[in-house]
Protein backbone atom coordinates (compact mmCIF):
# COMPACT_ATOMS: atom_id res chain seq x y z
CA UNK A 1 0.00 0.00 0.00
CA UNK A 2 1.26 3.52 -1.26
CA UNK A 3 1.87 6.22 1.77
CA UNK A 4 -1.03 7.69 -0.78
CA UNK A 5 -3.63 4.87 -0.50
CA UNK A 6 -2.86 4.93 3.25
CA UNK A 7 -3.17 7.94 3.87
CA UNK A 8 -6.53 8.32 1.64
CA UNK A 9 -7.93 5.54 4.29
CA UNK A 10 -7.08 6.45 7.09
CA UNK A 11 -8.91 10.23 6.72
CA UNK A 12 -11.52 8.28 4.97
CA UNK A 13 -12.36 5.75 8.36
CA UNK A 14 -11.97 8.79 10.64
CA UNK A 15 -14.38 10.98 8.71
CA UNK A 16 -11.89 13.84 8.07
CA UNK A 17 -11.57 13.19 4.48
CA UNK A 18 -12.50 16.49 2.90
CA UNK A 19 -12.54 17.54 -0.88
CA UNK A 20 -12.07 20.87 -2.04
CA UNK A 21 -13.82 22.19 -4.93
CA UNK A 22 -10.61 23.69 -6.81
CA UNK A 23 -10.70 24.40 -10.54
CA UNK A 24 -8.59 21.34 -10.61
CA UNK A 25 -11.54 19.44 -9.22
CA UNK A 26 -14.11 20.61 -11.71
CA UNK A 27 -11.95 19.57 -14.58
CA UNK A 28 -10.71 16.58 -12.93
CA UNK A 29 -14.50 15.55 -12.97
CA UNK A 30 -15.59 17.51 -16.51
CA UNK A 31 -12.36 15.45 -18.31
CA UNK A 32 -13.61 11.76 -16.60
CA UNK A 33 -17.55 12.71 -18.26
CA UNK A 34 -15.93 13.63 -21.47
CA UNK A 35 -13.95 10.44 -22.01
CA UNK A 36 -17.12 8.28 -20.73
CA UNK A 37 -19.09 10.22 -22.91
CA UNK A 38 -16.93 8.60 -26.06
CA UNK A 39 -16.58 5.80 -24.68
CA UNK A 40 -20.41 5.59 -24.41
CA UNK A 41 -20.43 2.06 -22.25
CA UNK A 42 -23.19 1.26 -20.07
CA UNK A 43 -22.94 -2.73 -18.35
CA UNK A 44 -26.16 -4.67 -19.57
CA UNK A 45 -28.32 -7.04 -18.19
CA UNK A 46 -31.48 -8.77 -18.65
CA UNK A 47 -34.92 -8.31 -17.66
CA UNK A 48 -34.89 -11.24 -16.39
CA UNK A 49 -32.23 -11.11 -14.03
CA UNK A 50 -34.56 -9.01 -12.12
CA UNK A 51 -37.51 -9.41 -10.02
CA UNK A 52 -40.36 -7.03 -9.61
CA UNK A 53 -41.26 -6.14 -6.14
CA UNK A 54 -43.25 -2.62 -6.84
CA UNK A 55 -44.47 0.05 -8.91
CA UNK A 56 -42.91 3.07 -7.66
CA UNK A 57 -44.04 6.41 -10.16
CA UNK A 58 -44.57 7.25 -13.76
CA UNK A 59 -43.77 10.64 -15.85
CA UNK A 60 -43.95 11.15 -19.23
CA UNK A 61 -42.02 8.54 -20.80
CA UNK A 62 -41.73 5.59 -18.71
CA UNK A 63 -42.76 3.53 -15.54
CA UNK A 64 -40.38 3.30 -12.52
CA UNK A 65 -40.66 0.02 -10.56
CA UNK A 66 -38.59 -1.17 -7.73
CA UNK A 67 -36.67 -4.20 -8.64
CA UNK A 68 -34.53 -6.87 -7.00
CA UNK A 69 -31.73 -8.65 -8.90
CA UNK A 70 -31.81 -12.25 -8.08
CA UNK A 71 -28.40 -13.29 -8.62
CA UNK A 72 -27.35 -10.89 -4.82
CA UNK A 73 -30.86 -9.81 -3.86
CA UNK A 74 -29.97 -5.97 -4.11
CA UNK A 75 -32.59 -3.63 -4.66
CA UNK A 76 -32.69 -1.05 -7.23
CA UNK A 77 -34.68 0.84 -9.22
CA UNK A 78 -35.95 0.36 -12.84
CA UNK A 79 -37.58 2.71 -15.48
CA UNK A 80 -39.06 0.95 -18.61
CA UNK A 81 -39.73 2.62 -21.23
CA UNK A 82 -41.71 1.66 -23.92
CA UNK A 83 -40.06 1.71 -27.70
CA UNK A 84 -43.61 1.73 -29.34
CA UNK A 85 -44.12 4.94 -26.72
CA UNK A 86 -40.67 6.86 -27.73
CA UNK A 87 -41.27 6.52 -31.42
CA UNK A 88 -44.97 7.93 -30.85
CA UNK A 89 -43.85 10.90 -29.13
CA UNK A 90 -40.47 10.87 -31.71
CA UNK A 91 -38.07 11.28 -28.74
CA UNK A 92 -35.57 8.06 -29.99
CA UNK A 93 -32.47 10.79 -29.95
CA UNK A 94 -33.39 11.15 -26.23
CA UNK A 95 -33.94 7.92 -25.16
CA UNK A 96 -30.49 7.49 -26.92
CA UNK A 97 -28.85 10.40 -25.29
CA UNK A 98 -30.28 9.79 -21.58
CA UNK A 99 -28.87 6.63 -21.45
CA UNK A 100 -25.13 8.01 -23.05
CA UNK A 101 -25.09 11.18 -20.28
CA UNK A 102 -26.62 8.72 -17.16
CA UNK A 103 -23.89 6.04 -17.96
CA UNK A 104 -21.14 9.43 -18.02
CA UNK A 105 -21.90 10.87 -15.09
CA UNK A 106 -20.85 10.20 -11.38
CA UNK A 107 -21.25 13.09 -8.68
CA UNK A 108 -22.50 13.16 -5.50
CA UNK A 109 -25.94 14.75 -5.99
CA UNK A 110 -26.78 12.40 -9.17
CA UNK A 111 -28.51 9.28 -8.90
CA UNK A 112 -26.53 5.98 -10.44
CA UNK A 113 -26.92 4.51 -13.41
CA UNK A 114 -26.08 0.33 -13.24
CA UNK A 115 -27.46 -1.07 -15.97
CA UNK A 116 -29.31 -0.11 -19.53
CA UNK A 117 -30.56 -2.51 -21.61
CA UNK A 118 -33.44 -3.34 -24.25
CA UNK A 119 -35.51 -6.12 -25.51
CA UNK A 120 -38.40 -6.27 -28.56
CA UNK A 121 -40.32 -3.89 -26.99
CA UNK A 122 -38.70 -1.74 -24.21
CA UNK A 123 -35.65 0.13 -22.77
CA UNK A 124 -34.70 -0.15 -19.35
CA UNK A 125 -32.20 1.65 -17.03
CA UNK A 126 -31.46 0.12 -13.73
CA UNK A 127 -30.67 2.64 -11.25
CA UNK A 128 -29.59 3.52 -7.97
CA UNK A 129 -33.41 3.52 -5.55
CA UNK A 130 -34.84 6.20 -3.36
CA UNK A 131 -38.03 5.90 -1.75
CA UNK A 132 -38.47 8.90 -0.16
CA UNK A 133 -39.97 10.70 -2.46
CA UNK A 134 -38.98 13.93 -4.61
CA UNK A 135 -38.82 17.63 -3.72
CA UNK A 136 -42.23 18.00 -5.09
CA UNK A 137 -43.94 15.57 -2.78
CA UNK A 138 -41.90 17.07 -0.20
CA UNK A 139 -43.27 20.44 -0.70
CA UNK A 140 -46.33 19.39 -1.11
CA UNK A 141 -46.46 18.20 2.15
CA UNK A 142 -44.27 21.04 4.01
CA UNK A 143 -45.64 23.83 1.46
CA UNK A 144 -42.49 25.86 2.13
CA UNK A 145 -39.07 25.28 3.66
CA UNK A 146 -37.17 27.32 5.72
CA UNK A 147 -34.46 29.51 4.34
CA UNK A 148 -31.54 27.31 5.73
CA UNK A 149 -33.45 24.20 4.34
CA UNK A 150 -33.72 25.82 0.80
CA UNK A 151 -30.16 26.95 1.22
CA UNK A 152 -28.93 24.03 1.63
CA UNK A 153 -30.90 22.42 -1.40
CA UNK A 154 -30.28 25.23 -3.61
CA UNK A 155 -26.48 24.47 -3.14
CA UNK A 156 -26.60 20.66 -3.97
CA UNK A 157 -28.58 22.05 -6.76
CA UNK A 158 -25.45 24.68 -8.04
CA UNK A 159 -22.91 21.98 -7.03
CA UNK A 160 -25.24 19.43 -9.99
CA UNK A 161 -25.50 22.17 -12.11
CA UNK A 162 -21.73 23.28 -11.98
CA UNK A 163 -20.72 19.82 -12.47
CA UNK A 164 -22.69 19.40 -15.24
CA UNK A 165 -21.78 22.63 -17.15
CA UNK A 166 -18.48 21.99 -16.58
CA UNK A 167 -18.98 18.54 -18.63
CA UNK A 168 -21.04 20.98 -21.57
CA UNK A 169 -24.23 18.85 -20.41
CA UNK A 170 -27.23 21.01 -20.20
CA UNK A 171 -29.82 19.10 -18.14
CA UNK A 172 -33.28 20.92 -19.70
CA UNK A 173 -35.16 19.75 -16.99
CA UNK A 174 -34.30 20.66 -13.71
CA UNK A 175 -37.58 20.49 -11.96
CA UNK A 176 -38.89 19.55 -8.45
CA UNK A 177 -40.15 15.49 -9.45
CA UNK A 178 -36.22 15.38 -10.77
CA UNK A 179 -35.32 15.63 -7.38
CA UNK A 180 -35.19 12.69 -5.09
CA UNK A 181 -34.04 12.71 -1.25
CA UNK A 182 -32.26 10.03 -0.04
CA UNK A 183 -31.89 8.73 3.12
CA UNK A 184 -29.35 11.12 4.56
CA UNK A 185 -31.52 13.60 3.11
CA UNK A 186 -29.36 14.54 0.55
CA UNK A 187 -30.93 15.61 -2.71
CA UNK A 188 -30.33 13.03 -6.18
CA UNK A 189 -30.80 14.33 -9.30
CA UNK A 190 -32.66 12.24 -11.71
CA UNK A 191 -34.12 11.57 -15.31
CA UNK A 192 -31.50 12.71 -18.00
CA UNK A 193 -34.23 12.59 -20.18
CA UNK A 194 -33.74 16.07 -21.94
CA UNK A 195 -30.14 16.29 -21.08
CA UNK A 196 -27.94 17.08 -23.76
CA UNK A 197 -24.31 17.91 -24.80
CA UNK A 198 -24.08 21.63 -26.22
CA UNK A 199 -21.81 22.75 -28.87
CA UNK A 200 -22.64 26.22 -29.03
CA UNK A 201 -26.25 26.89 -28.78
CA UNK A 202 -29.36 24.68 -29.55
CA UNK A 203 -33.07 25.02 -30.67
CA UNK A 204 -34.98 22.84 -29.57
CA UNK A 205 -38.86 23.43 -27.81
CA UNK A 206 -38.03 21.25 -24.79
CA UNK A 207 -38.67 21.53 -20.50
CA UNK A 208 -41.80 21.21 -18.23
CA UNK A 209 -43.49 24.74 -18.71
CA UNK A 210 -43.59 26.00 -15.85
CA UNK A 211 -39.69 25.64 -15.79
CA UNK A 212 -38.90 26.87 -19.34
CA UNK A 213 -36.56 29.62 -19.13
CA UNK A 214 -38.15 32.97 -22.07
CA UNK A 215 -35.29 32.21 -24.33
CA UNK A 216 -36.53 28.37 -24.91
CA UNK A 217 -40.00 29.81 -25.23
CA UNK A 218 -38.86 32.17 -27.20
CA UNK A 219 -37.87 29.73 -29.94
CA UNK A 220 -34.33 31.41 -29.64
CA UNK A 221 -31.12 29.66 -29.73
CA UNK A 222 -30.18 28.86 -26.31
CA UNK A 223 -27.43 27.37 -24.16
CA UNK A 224 -26.50 25.83 -20.23
CA UNK A 225 -28.58 29.52 -18.73
CA UNK A 226 -31.65 27.65 -19.21
CA UNK A 227 -30.51 25.50 -15.82
CA UNK A 228 -29.92 28.28 -13.73
CA UNK A 229 -33.32 29.89 -14.73
CA UNK A 230 -34.73 26.84 -13.73
CA UNK A 231 -32.86 26.75 -10.25
CA UNK A 232 -34.63 30.10 -9.72
CA UNK A 233 -38.13 29.28 -10.42
CA UNK A 234 -37.35 26.39 -7.65
CA UNK A 235 -35.77 28.19 -4.85
CA UNK A 236 -39.05 30.48 -5.42
CA UNK A 237 -41.11 27.36 -4.96
CA UNK A 238 -39.40 26.47 -2.01
CA UNK A 239 -39.45 29.59 -0.06
CA UNK A 240 -42.97 30.35 -1.30
CA UNK A 241 -44.65 26.95 -1.61
CA UNK A 242 -46.01 27.92 -4.97
CA UNK A 243 -44.62 28.91 -8.24
CA UNK A 244 -43.82 32.39 -9.49
CA UNK A 245 -45.66 32.18 -12.96
CA UNK A 246 -48.89 29.81 -12.63
CA UNK A 247 -52.18 30.00 -14.69
CA UNK A 248 -55.14 27.66 -13.63
CA UNK A 249 -53.97 24.14 -15.33
CA UNK A 250 -50.66 25.79 -16.62
CA UNK A 251 -52.36 26.17 -19.65
CA UNK A 252 -49.58 26.66 -22.32
CA UNK A 253 -50.02 30.21 -24.16
CA UNK A 254 -51.16 31.56 -20.60
CA UNK A 255 -48.51 30.73 -18.83
CA UNK A 256 -46.22 30.93 -21.82
CA UNK A 257 -47.21 34.59 -21.57
CA UNK A 258 -46.62 35.15 -17.84
CA UNK A 259 -43.11 33.80 -17.83
CA UNK A 260 -42.10 36.47 -20.74
CA UNK A 261 -44.00 38.86 -19.33
CA UNK A 262 -45.17 38.92 -16.20
CA UNK A 263 -43.76 41.10 -13.22
CA UNK A 264 -41.80 38.60 -10.57
CA UNK A 265 -43.81 39.14 -6.78
CA UNK A 266 -42.26 38.16 -3.42
CA UNK A 267 -44.92 37.60 -1.35
CA UNK A 268 -43.12 39.16 1.76
CA UNK A 269 -41.72 38.24 5.01
CA UNK A 270 -38.53 37.15 2.62
CA UNK A 271 -34.77 37.95 3.54
CA UNK A 272 -33.66 40.68 0.82
CA UNK A 273 -30.73 38.44 -0.19
CA UNK A 274 -33.36 35.37 -1.14
CA UNK A 275 -34.90 38.31 -3.25
CA UNK A 276 -31.79 39.51 -4.92
CA UNK A 277 -30.75 35.78 -5.36
CA UNK A 278 -33.91 34.81 -7.25
CA UNK A 279 -34.55 37.41 -9.48
CA UNK A 280 -30.67 37.47 -10.85
CA UNK A 281 -31.46 33.81 -11.89
CA UNK A 282 -34.87 34.77 -12.98
CA UNK A 283 -33.08 37.60 -15.19
CA UNK A 284 -35.50 36.77 -18.87
CA UNK A 285 -32.18 38.09 -20.96
CA UNK A 286 -29.68 35.05 -20.93
CA UNK A 287 -26.73 37.18 -21.18
CA UNK A 288 -27.67 39.26 -17.90
CA UNK A 289 -28.64 36.41 -15.68
CA UNK A 290 -26.61 34.86 -12.94
CA UNK A 291 -24.76 31.77 -14.01
CA UNK A 292 -24.28 33.03 -17.29
CA UNK A 293 -21.85 35.69 -16.75
CA UNK A 294 -18.32 35.76 -17.55
CA UNK A 295 -17.30 34.10 -13.60
CA UNK A 296 -20.01 31.49 -14.56
CA UNK A 297 -21.39 29.64 -11.33
CA UNK A 298 -18.82 31.71 -9.52
CA UNK A 299 -20.99 34.26 -9.46
CA UNK A 300 -24.14 31.53 -8.16
CA UNK A 301 -21.71 30.48 -5.15
CA UNK A 302 -20.43 33.66 -4.09
CA UNK A 303 -24.02 35.25 -3.67
CA UNK A 304 -24.89 36.78 -0.44
CA UNK A 305 -27.54 34.52 -0.05
CA UNK A 306 -25.50 31.60 0.19
CA UNK A 307 -22.44 33.07 2.07
CA UNK A 308 -23.60 31.01 5.01
CA UNK A 309 -22.85 27.67 3.77
CA UNK A 310 -19.61 26.63 3.36
CA UNK A 311 -19.57 24.10 -0.05
CA UNK A 312 -16.47 22.61 0.58
CA UNK A 313 -18.45 20.61 4.00
CA UNK A 314 -22.31 20.54 1.85
CA UNK A 315 -20.45 18.70 -0.66
CA UNK A 316 -19.00 16.11 1.93
CA UNK A 317 -22.22 15.96 3.16
CA UNK A 318 -21.22 17.52 6.59
CA UNK A 319 -24.75 19.25 7.49
CA UNK A 320 -27.45 17.69 8.95
CA UNK A 321 -30.40 17.96 6.88
CA UNK A 322 -33.86 16.41 8.02
CA UNK A 323 -35.11 13.82 6.21
CA UNK A 324 -39.27 12.52 6.47
CA UNK A 325 -39.47 8.61 5.98
CA UNK A 326 -43.07 9.23 6.37
CA UNK A 327 -43.21 10.46 2.95
CA UNK A 328 -42.65 7.40 1.01
CA UNK A 329 -45.91 6.28 2.59
CA UNK A 330 -47.76 9.35 1.15
CA UNK A 331 -46.59 8.90 -2.31
CA UNK A 332 -49.56 9.04 -4.84
CA UNK A 333 -48.17 6.63 -7.65
CA UNK A 334 -51.11 7.07 -9.90
CA UNK A 335 -51.27 4.66 -12.92
CA UNK A 336 -48.83 2.09 -14.45
CA UNK A 337 -48.93 0.39 -18.02
CA UNK A 338 -48.53 -3.10 -17.54
CA UNK A 339 -44.92 -4.28 -19.12
CA UNK A 340 -45.31 -5.82 -22.47
CA UNK A 341 -43.27 -8.08 -24.15
CA UNK A 342 -43.26 -8.10 -28.35
CA UNK A 343 -42.30 -11.68 -29.80
CA UNK A 344 -41.09 -9.48 -32.50
CA UNK A 345 -38.81 -6.26 -32.32
CA UNK A 346 -40.86 -3.57 -34.48
CA UNK A 347 -37.70 -0.86 -34.31
CA UNK A 348 -34.86 -2.67 -35.14
CA UNK A 349 -33.50 0.53 -36.37
CA UNK A 350 -34.49 3.19 -34.23
CA UNK A 351 -32.79 2.16 -30.70
CA UNK A 352 -29.07 0.34 -32.54
CA UNK A 353 -27.06 2.97 -30.28
CA UNK A 354 -29.25 2.39 -26.80
N1 LIG B 1 -33.86 6.12 -8.92
C1 LIG B 1 -35.12 6.33 -8.56
N2 LIG B 1 -35.58 5.89 -7.34
C2 LIG B 1 -36.87 6.15 -7.00
N3 LIG B 1 -37.75 6.82 -7.75
C3 LIG B 1 -37.36 7.27 -8.95
C4 LIG B 1 -36.03 7.05 -9.42
N4 LIG B 1 -35.92 7.64 -10.64
C5 LIG B 1 -37.12 8.18 -10.91
N5 LIG B 1 -37.99 7.97 -9.91
C6 LIG B 1 -39.39 8.45 -9.86
O1 LIG B 1 -40.03 8.18 -11.07
C7 LIG B 1 -40.51 9.40 -11.67
C8 LIG B 1 -40.39 9.27 -13.17
O2 LIG B 1 -39.04 9.05 -13.55
P1 LIG B 1 -38.37 9.95 -14.67
O3 LIG B 1 -38.47 11.37 -14.27
O4 LIG B 1 -37.01 9.42 -14.93
O5 LIG B 1 -39.34 9.61 -15.89
P2 LIG B 1 -39.78 10.46 -17.16
O6 LIG B 1 -40.80 9.67 -17.87
O7 LIG B 1 -38.56 10.84 -17.92
O8 LIG B 1 -40.39 11.73 -16.49
P3 LIG B 1 -40.87 13.14 -17.09
O9 LIG B 1 -42.34 13.18 -16.89
O10 LIG B 1 -40.12 14.11 -16.23
O11 LIG B 1 -40.43 13.21 -18.52
C9 LIG B 1 -39.66 10.51 -11.05
O12 LIG B 1 -40.35 11.74 -11.04
C10 LIG B 1 -39.40 9.97 -9.66
O13 LIG B 1 -40.45 10.32 -8.79
MG1 LIG C 1 -38.97 13.16 -14.82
Amino acid sequence: MSVLDWAGKLSTEFGIYDVELTAEFWEKHARKVRRKLARDKCPRESFGSFELLKFLSSGSFGSVFKVRMKRNRKVFAMKVQPKRLIVRKEAQKYAIQEKRIFAAVDFEFIVKLFYAFKDNANLFLVMELFENGDLSLLLKHEKKLTEWRAKLYAGQLVLVIEYLHRARIVFRDLKPPNILIADDGYLKLTDFGLATVFHGSTYTLCGSPPYMAPEILRRQQYGPGVDWWALGIIVYEMLHGQLPFRCPGNEGTVLERLILTAPLEFRGGLDRTAEDFISKLLEREDSRRLGSLHRGADDVLDHEWLWEVDFDLLYAKKYQIPVSKRLRYLQERGHYEAIHFDPKDYFPHEFQDF
